[in-house]
């Protein structure tokens, strides 16, 4: 029996298979998309989960170039290893596809060509970056530079990491190929391009029919809308990716953010033919009544609720987006997770070391939902010690060794159970509705809290009504007490499910409830009295803190390691100043003499410093890379002639200067001179 009539289909972004999986593509696109689809399959829905590798573009042939292999091997390898990855994390795709198959490639290369006879693309001649010892046209990615808005040296061609503005590759200062290190020449090519912009108010109208999106999605598509939408080339100069499908295009493909999100209907159509009903892929693409759940990272959003719409739209007969949940980002100890600098988690070794049940927990209470939030090895300790094992874990096992010892491992009964009991028996029904609520809106912190405030006040229940006790003194008492605690250890079981697969499958054994058990067989009775229970292992374990340490130590040599390895490359001079341009520069060493948070921000801090000739207020964006602690007396540089702004209605009269070290750490300029002392 089904809730709803309607299908769904619910797509986690197609990772690169350009490297294995971390804790970022988990907290992202992934654990999320999981929880919503086990809980919808618990309630009988007719659901599929579709995911695969993303195996064209850029981040595959710049991988293969460092490695020295085809980008056939780099995407061969990682394929199986993150679907093995996937699986070992409980992420339960029905297909997990690649964008290299023949199927994909038909199917995007039909859409092309459909969508092309419309005249849909505006096909364009202009000049591009081409690398002549290479003999080819560079992809965005392969052109460095200096960016013309901050003057970072190492800008790429399609954006800046330092100013994050992004970039057209013409427009950088002395451009180099990235292959040869020549300055590359302009040379004509051909593209197809999707005329976003024209496209822009019948997009506009669609997104207005959305309900329930997310503000932090909204806001994204909201601000890219406010900029105007620009025309983006749907072909590129390369020779790995799907053919254009157009006579004398050769040496052109589909650019990856094309067809990769085709790559959602392509592995359908496989999931269909390999479940024996070829057929079966149009019931949740070709369905007005299907719904379709793109989960990913912010940084997707512009393709998946813009660009892949406009591209559904304008097809036809293929059904949009009835949401896009996506998450922010997930730092790591409170930095930046970044895998170039080894500053990661990666799953498959996370893996070998824990249960897949507790990150899924860990991350589940805290992910980047609606803002970025930040991953500790400490939190995830805290997470599994205080919570999993001694709130969960430890209320199943009070319950069933109680059953064990003083109930003959059987269901006690429930006899004329007391308002304590009873408002026990109700708990779970209310939670119960919490977590649906939860679910339904995409509020999966709060789905995974609820759940555990089921165990926290089970736990409660377990103490207050005292059976060690009651045994002793009225038998009824105590029996009511297990008969109440192990209905809420059944319900618990399938609550939990969708969060902690493995050891909720694992308790539903040993209580004894069927495998086809159902959302909707939650409830106050699920176990009968009478009914014979199996001895119940401890769910969970402690973490101990030298597990925790050796992380953290891996974690910092990782990063060790990888600055000994990659060469820091500095930014490129800015051009020569004139001397009087410098002698104009007010530089005097000040002292920080008080610091203050500012109300609402969660980067600036307002200081007062003493200059010597006075004390004045400076607002600096460094909150999170100083130590609050440590910054009354601390010497630092202020710029002292810099024209005052306001900033959050606080008037700054200066600044301060910092360094900014390879990994983006922050650091004051000091000098041990007295306050006042002028830099020259
Ligand atoms: O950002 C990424 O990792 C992309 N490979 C996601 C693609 S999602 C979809 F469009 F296929
Ligand atoms: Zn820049």
């Amino acid at each position: 029996m089904s809730t709803h009539s309607s299908p769904i289909i619910v797509t986690s972004a197609l990772p690169y298979a350009n490297g294995p999986l971390h804790l970022g593509h988990l907290a992202g696109a992934y654990l999320t998309a999981d929880f919503f689809v086990r809980y919808n399959r618990l309630k009988n829905e007719d659901i599929l989960f579709i995911c695969g590798s993303d195996e064209h573009g850029v981040p595959i042939t710049i991988a293969a170039e460092k490695e020295g292999v085809s980008p056939q091997d780099i995407v061969d390898r990682y394929h199986e290893w993150n679907k093995e990855t996937f699986k070992k994390m409980g992420i339960s795709f029905d297909y997990y596809g690649r964008t290299s198959s023949s199927v994909h490639h038909n199917t995007s290369q039909e859409i092309f060509t459909e969508l092309n006879l419309k005249g849909f693309f505006k096909v364009k001649s202009e000049e591009l970056f081409y690398d002549e010892s290479n003999q080819m046209f560079l992809p965005d990615r392969y052109v460095k530079g200096q960016c013309p808005n901050c003057g970072y040296g190492e800008a790429y061609g399609d954006q800046c990491e330092k100013c994050g503005n992004s970039i057209n590759p013409t427009e950088l200062i002395k451009p180099v190929s990235s292959l040869s290190g020549e300055t590359p020449i302009r040379k004509e090519t051909q593209h197809w391009y999707i005329p976003l912009g024209e496209m822009q108010n019948k997009l506009e109208s669609w997104l207005k029919t959305r309900k329930d999106w997310k503000p932090n999605v909204m806001g994204q598509i909201k601000s890219w809308l406010q900029e105007g939408l620009n025309d983006r080339a749907a072909t590129r100069d390369l020779n790995w990716g799907v053919p254009v499908p157009v006579e004398g295009a050769d040496g052109k493909v589909l650019y990856v953010w094309f067809e990769a999100p085709i790559g959602y209907i392509s592995a359908t159509k496989e999931w269909a033919m390999q479940s024996n009903k070829p057929e079966a892929w149009k019931n949740y693409w070709k369905n007005d009544k299907a719904r379709l759940y793109h989960f990913i990272g912010k940084d997707n959003i512009v393709f998946h609720c813009i660009m892949f719409p406009i591209i559904l739209m304008e097809h036809g007969n293929l059904i949009l987006p009835e949401n896009v949940p996506a998450n922010e980002f997930l730092n790591l100890e409170g930095k930046k997770l970044s895998t170039s600098r080894g500053w990661a988690v990666w799953l498959h070794d996370y893996l070998e070391h824990f249960e897949c049940d507790y990150l899924r927990y860990a991350l589940g209470v805290s992910l980047p939902e609606s803002k970025d939030s930040d991953f500790s090895w400490k939190d995830f300790q805290n997470r599994v010690n205080n919570e999993l094992v001694a709130v969960l874990g430890n209320f199943v096992n009070r319950a069933s060794t109680f059953i064990e010892k003083y109930a003959d491992s059987t269901v006690p009964p429930l006899v004329d159970p007391k308002p304590l009991d009873l408002e026990m028996l109700e708990a779970i029904t209310i939670q119960k509705h919490k977590i649906e609520r939860a679910y339904e809106h995409f509020r999966f912190r709060e789905a995974v809290q609820e759940g555990m405030q089921l165990a926290r006040l089970a736990n409660k229940y377990f103490t207050d009504s005292e059976p060690w006790k009651t045994r002793k003194t009225n038998e009824i008492a105590c029996f009511n007490s297990l008969h109440v605690s192990i209905q809420v250890v059944a319900a618990l079981s399938v609550l939990m499910e969708p969060v902690l697969p493995e050891s909720m499958m694992v308790l539903r054994r040993q209580i004894g409830l069927a495998e086809s058990i159902k959302w909707t067989d939650i409830s106050s009775s699920m176990l009968t009295t009478g009914q014979s229970l199996q001895h119940t292992t401890l769910l969970f374990k402690k973490i101990e803190d030298a597990s925790i340490q050796l992380e953290l130590d891996k974690l910092q040599n990782s990063l060790k390691d990888q600055s000994r390895e990659l060469k820091v490359e500095y930014p490129i001079l800015k051009k020569t100043i004139h001397f009087e341009d410098f002698k104009n520069l007010d530089l005097r060493v000040g002292v920080i003499k008080e610091v203050h948070d500012v109300p609402k921000s969660n980067k600036l801090l307002a200081f007062k410093i003493d200059i010597g000739i006075e004390t004045r207020t400076i607002l600096s964006g460094i909150k999170k890379h100083v130590d609050n602690n440590k910054l009354i007396g601390q010497k630092v540089t202020v710029v002292c002639n810099l024209e005052s702004r306001k900033i959050m209605g606080i008037e700054s009269k200066g600044m301060i200067l910092m360094a900014e070290s390879s990994d983006g750490s922050l650091y004051f300029v000091q000098s041990d001179a007295e306050e006042g002392s002028i830099l020259s």
